[in-house]
């Protein structure tokens, strides 16, 4: 077998709170994958954005604006972290407030989403030359749009009592439910469960049995 046959790509899309990014961490871990969050890419530029004053109302002055951006990728340990213009924004400003109230409205614009692409779609090349075994990538469009042609493609979902009780627990104020409403909503990649991905419900499982239970489809699947 040759070393592009063995790397695999894997895409784990999914609402907010479902349990998507520490699956992904997890499965990463455990089949010596590369982790990128898509989420924190669009987080990162509604950061920049809001501190640049662009109103997400200002769809040409935010595609100018981010034109004069440069993106390139930190490698931290396994997780590939998105760095603008040098710098990778600190958690808790990607996580604030104020990103989450405004991070849905500035994902739903198009050049916002197509600034991105090549970037993500570009990931695996990065993990291929990093050594690792192949690329776990979270997000909204990844299995639809993003890497439509990956090798396993999961969809998670959880009830809603299960997400709301995830974030309490992180102390976090965030909007889940109107978050999904507007990317479920929005034209151009919304969320969807892509056809032809497996759904997985993570609501009534803990994380050891969602990441085993996957790890056994990967292999059924292989
Ligand atoms: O995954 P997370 O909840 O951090 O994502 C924050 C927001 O980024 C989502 O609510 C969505 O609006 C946007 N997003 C997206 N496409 C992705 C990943 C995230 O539109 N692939």
């Amino acid at each position: 077998m040759t070393d592009s046959k063995v790397f695999q790509i894997i895409a784990m899309d999914g609402g907010a709170a479902v349990g998507k990014s520490s699956t992904s961490k997890a499965l990463a871990e455990r089949l010596d994958l590369m982790h990128v969050d898509t989420g924190a890419h669009y987080r990162t530029l509604t950061f920049a954005l809001l501190n640049a004053g662009a109103a997400p109302e200002a769809e040409h002055e935010i595609e100018s604006f981010l034109k004069s951006l440069k993106l390139e990728t930190m490698l931290q340990e396994r997780s590939a972290r998105l760095s603008v213009n040098g710098q990778i924004p600190e958690d808790h400003e990607i996580r604030s407030p104020q990103v989450n109230a405004n991070v849905s409205k500035i994902a739903a614009i198009p050049a916002v989403r197509k600034s991105l692409f090549n970037y993500q779609r570009a990931q695996a090349k990065v993990a291929r030359e990093a050594g690792f075994a192949g690329l776990i990538m979270e997000g909204r469009d990844i299995g639809s749009v993003i890497f439509p042609d990956a090798d396993h493609r999961f969809f998670l979902d959880a009830d809603e009592a299960t997400r709301a009780a995830r974030r309490a627990k992180e102390g976090l104020t965030d909007s889940i439910a109107d978050r999904d409403k507007m990317d479920k909503a929005r034209k151009t990649a919304p969320l969807i469960c892509p056809e032809g991905a497996t759904r997985v419900d993570t609501g009534h499982r803990t994380l050891e049995e969602v990441v085993n239970y996957i790890c056994s489809l990967i292999q059924i699947q292989a």
